[in-house]
C-alpha cells in the first residue's frame, strides 16, 4: 500500500473534530503526510459563562454535532467511507462522557463499513502533530533523541523520542516520560491566572495578547518559579495563582489595576515561560537531545515562541491549527499503529471502551 487513507476522531474534551489524513509510505513522497480535511466544532462559547469546561454540557453537544463533523470531513477530503482504510479514534484519558461519544460513534462506523478501528492516547495524538503537513526536508531535519514537550490545558509533559514515530513502542508515553507537572499544567495556569484578571475563559491566549499589545514589562513583578532545583525535571504552578491573587488585590486597593494590566500580564507569562523553558533546557541536556518539539495549546505562545529562538538545538512546532485538540493529529497517530498492526476488528471494537483517566 503506497498510502493509507485513515479517519479520525477526536472528542476528549471541548473539541468534537473529525478528519482525514493520507499517510503515504512512499519515501520520495513531497508531503508524506497530507492533512485531506479537518471538521471541528469548537464548544469554548457554549462553556464560557461558566469559566470552565462543564463534562455533562459537553458530552451532549459531541452528540448533537458529532455526525455533522464526520460528514463535513469526509466530504470535504472528497473521500467515502469505501475508501477509508481504518478509523482511529481517542478512547483515553478525557473527560468520560465526551470520549463515549467519539467512542460510540467510531465503533459504529467499524462495524458498518467493516473497517478496522484503532484506539488511541490523546497525548500520542498531540506528539504526532509536529508531523501533519510538513515537507520531507523538514522531517528531515528532526534529528533524535527528541525531546517532546506537550503543553497543553490539561498536562505539561516531557518525552524523550528514540527514534520517529513508525517505531514508537507501545507503551511509548510510558518509557518516554521524564518529567511532568505535579499539579497545574501550564495552560491551566495560564488560564486560571487569567481568570483572576477577569478574561474569559480560556484565557491564555487573551494574556498573550495584552502582555504584547500594552507592550508588558515581563519584570515588573516577581512571581514564584517553583522548583528550581536542577535535578528536577518536574513542573508546578500551583503556587502562581495565591501570589497573583495577592498582587492583583494590592493593585485593585490602589486603584492601579488597569493601568498595570500590560505588565501584570507580561509577568504571568514571563514566570511560566521561564519554568517551561528551564526544565526543558535541562531535559535537552540531560538526555542529549538533538532537537526539541513544542506542542499543546500552549505552544501558540508568543513569548515562549520567541524565547525558544536562542535554543542551540532546532526547534519544531506544529501548525498553528494543529496545536489545539483536532482529530487530523489522532488519524496520524492512528496510523502509525496501524501501520503497526494495532488496529480492533470491527466485532472486537465493539468491546473498546472509554478510559477517563489512564496511568500516563
Ligand atoms: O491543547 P489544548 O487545546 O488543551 C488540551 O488539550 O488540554 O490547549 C488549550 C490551552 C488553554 O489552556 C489555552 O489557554 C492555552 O492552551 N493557550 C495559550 C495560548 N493559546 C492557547 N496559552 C498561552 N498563550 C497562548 N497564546
Ligand atoms: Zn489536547
Amino acid at each position: 500500500m503506497a498510502s493509507q487513507l485513515i479517519l479520525g476522531i477526536e472528542s476528549s474534551c471541548d473539541e468534537c473534530s473529525a478528519s482525514v489524513v493520507e499517510h503515504s509510505t512512499d519515501v520520495n513522497a513531497f508531503v508524506p503526510v497530507k492533512v485531506l480535511s479537518t471538521s471541528t466544532f469548537s464548544q469554548i462559547q457554549i462553556h464560557q459563562p461558566y469559566g470552565g469546561v462543564v463534562p455533562e454540557i459537553a458530552s451532549r453537544n459531541h452528540l448533537e454535532t458529532i455526525n455533522h463533523m464526520i460528514d463535513r470531513a469526509l466530504k470535504e477530503s472528497g473521500k467515502t467511507m469505501a475508501q477509508i482504510h481504518a478509523i482511529a479514534v481517542t478512547n483515553r484519558p478525557g473527560l468520560v462522557g465526551a470520549l463515549l461519544v467519539g467512542v460510540a460513534a467510531a465503533k459504529a462506523l467499524a462495524y458498518a463499513f467493516n473497517k478496522p478501528l484503532v484506539p488511541v492516547h490523546h497525548l500520542e495524538g498531540h506528539a504526532a502533530s509536529i508531523f501533519l503537513d510538513q515537507p520531507q526536508e523538514q522531517l528531515g531535519a528532526m534529528k533524535y533523541p527528541m525531546l517532546i514537550a506537550i503543553v497543553s490545558g490539561g498536562h505539561t509533559n516531557l518525552y524523550v523520542a528514540k527514534t520517529g514515530p513508525e517505531l514508537w513502542p507501545k507503551d511509548f508515553l510510558k518509557a518516554s516520560l521524564v518529567g511532568r507537572s505535579r499539579d497545574d499544567a501550564a495552560g491551566e495556569a495560564f488560564d486560571k491566572t487569567a481568570k483572576i484578571l477577569g478574561f474569559p475563559y480560556p484565557g491564555g491566549a487573551h494574556l498573550d495578547r495584552v502582555a504584547r499589545e500594552q507592550n508588558g514589562n515581563p519584570a515588573a513583578f516577581d512571581f514564584p518559579r517553583a522548583l528550581p532545583q536542577k535535578t528536577i525535571l518536574d513542573f508546578s504552578f500551583s503556587g502562581l495563582k495565591t501570589s497573583v491573587s495577592l498582587a492583583v488585590q494590592k493593585l485593585q486597593a490602589a486603584g492601579t489595576l488597569e493601568a498595570r494590566l500590560g505588565d501584570v500580564c507580561a509577568s504571568i507569562q514571563e514566570a511560566i515561560v521561564d519554568a517551561l523553558l528551564a526544565k526543558i533546557t535541562l531535559a535537552i541536556a540531560s538526555h542529549r537531545c538533538q532537537s526539541l518539539a513544542i506542542v499543546g495549546g500552549v505552544a501558540a505562545n508568543s513569548r515562549l515562541r520567541a524565547k525558544l529562538a536562542d535554543l542551540k538545538q532546532p526547534v519544531f512546532f506544529p501548525q498553528l491549527k494543529y496545536c489545539t485538540d483536532n482529530a487530523a493529529m489522532i488519524a496520524l497517530a492512528g496510523s502509525y499503529r496501524f501501520g503497526q498492526g494495532a488496529a480492533l476488528k470491527p466485532l472486537d471494537a465493539l468491546n473498546l471502551n472509554a478510559i477517563p483517566n489512564p496511568e500516563i
